[in-house]
């Protein structure tokens, strides 16, 4: 079977056009990702695409219907997930990802279940697209400079760094909270951790 293909037809058929641009373009800026951070982990690029594809499944649902899946079928959430239901789009792809022929592999499972507040048991995988997610040049908050400036460290974790150090400062701006699963991979890549 074509994995890519079909999920690539699965994503199209299911979210608005600009949504499916942002996750084509997720897709692209990981690989991107991967050449300059993990050029050994380029084998696994078909992953990279298939996570990266998949990974806003979910995210045109309803609060309500996003919910009652997670409910249905128990899934582990965070607090924040339950307070914006918005973020259960995450999990509730990963739930239908783990079931669903070309999705069905940890690795997969778990970058699509953490690119929303990252985890620091996310694996390689999940950086890459938690990374892409947050920086894709689609999003209306990125630009050439700030890319540049993100992406000025040379290893993943640096990235990530980055990006979170990013994030807390915009969330702090806004007077809002960061997710505890966000603070936690920030203390975890301070503390040295890394991805494998
Ligand atoms: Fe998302
Ligand atoms: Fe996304």
């Amino acid at each position: 079977m074509d994995c890519i293909r079909t999920i690539d037809g699965t994503v199209h058929d299911t979210l608005s056009f600009s949504r499916y641009a942002h996750c084509v373009s997720v897709s692209e800026f990981s690989q991107v990702l991967c050449r300059r951070y993990a050029p050994g982990f380029a084998a696994e690029s078909e992953s990279i695409v298939l996570a990266s594809l998949f990974h806003d499944y979910c995210r045109e649902w309803k609060n309500e219907d996003l919910k009652a899946y997670a409910v249905e079928h128990e899934l582990s959430c965070e607090r924040e997930e339950m307070v914006y239901p918005v973020l259960l789009h995450a999990p509730v792809a990963a739930h239908i990802a783990s079931r669903t022929e070309c999705l069905d592999s940890k690795p997969v499972i778990d970058a699509i279940r953490w690119h929303t507040l990252g985890n620091s048991q996310m694996g390689l995988l999940g950086a890459l697209v938690f990374c892409a997610d947050y920086m894709e040049p689609g999003r209306c908050y990125m630009n050439e400079s700030i890319i540049n400036t993100l992406m000025a460290n040379e290893t993943i974790e640096g990235l990530v760094k980055n990006i979170l150090d990013h994030h807390i400062s915009h969330m702090s701006k806004k007077g809002r909270p960061v997710a505890d699963a966000t603070l936690r991979l920030y203390d975890y890549i301070k503390g040295g951790g890394t991805f494998r």
